[in-house]
């Protein structure tokens, strides 16, 4: 009698002969992940410290991102699963956004926008990075980082925009 087995995939993320490269995949999520939920950590911190008129704007804006930022990291812990990865706990954290320290002044708003700024690049730079890596291996993860870039985007685009006015009237 033969034993029934599951036909193994021949393409795709999730076939044996792709294991180094899921293992790859997941280890560039797990940092993607931990990207997002640094940002959580910052923007909550830079959403609430910030003193002064000006600081209203920039407030408000953090709030939105982050929703969106939890979500993303979200998302990536889901897939980070799906690829039979397992989601980090918190002691493999380690924190790097230098640039998103509060400033020393709580009315210095321009150190906020500028270390946004420097996060939703960094974010773009790795995301572009993990979207090339998905090519013709993985295109859902590679969807999902698609519309992730798509908000980081956005993000750098409405940040560059408070400071250009900043820069317009001197402050920056
Ligand atoms: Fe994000
Ligand atoms: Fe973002």
């Amino acid at each position: 009698m033969t034993v029934a087995t599951a036909p193994s995939l021949d393409r795709g993320v999730l076939s044996e002969g792709n294991k180094a490269k899921r293992e790859e995949l997941i280890g560039m999520l797990k940092k993607a992940y931990w990207m997002e939920m640094e940002t959580v950590m910052s923007y909550i911190a830079n959403s609430v410290n910030p003193d002064g008129v000006r600081a209203q704007e920039i407030i408000e804006s953090l709030d939105e991102d982050i929703q969106e930022e939890l979500g993303h990291a979200q998302e990536l812990a889901r897939r980070i699963k799906e690829l039979w990865g397992l989601v980090p706990g918190s002691l493999e954290f380690k924190a790097e956004q230098v640039y998103l320290q509060p400033p020393s002044r709580q009315t210095d708003v321009v150190h906020v926008v500028r270390g946004v700024i420097e996060a939703e690049k960094g974010a773009i730079e790795f995301y572009n990075r993990i979207i090339e890596f998905c090519d013709g291996f993985d295109f859902v993860t590679q969807d999902m980082m698609i519309e992730i870039l798509r908000d980081e985007e956005g993000h750098l685009r409405l940040f560059e925009g408070f400071l250009r006015e900043f820069e317009a009237e001197g402050r920056a």
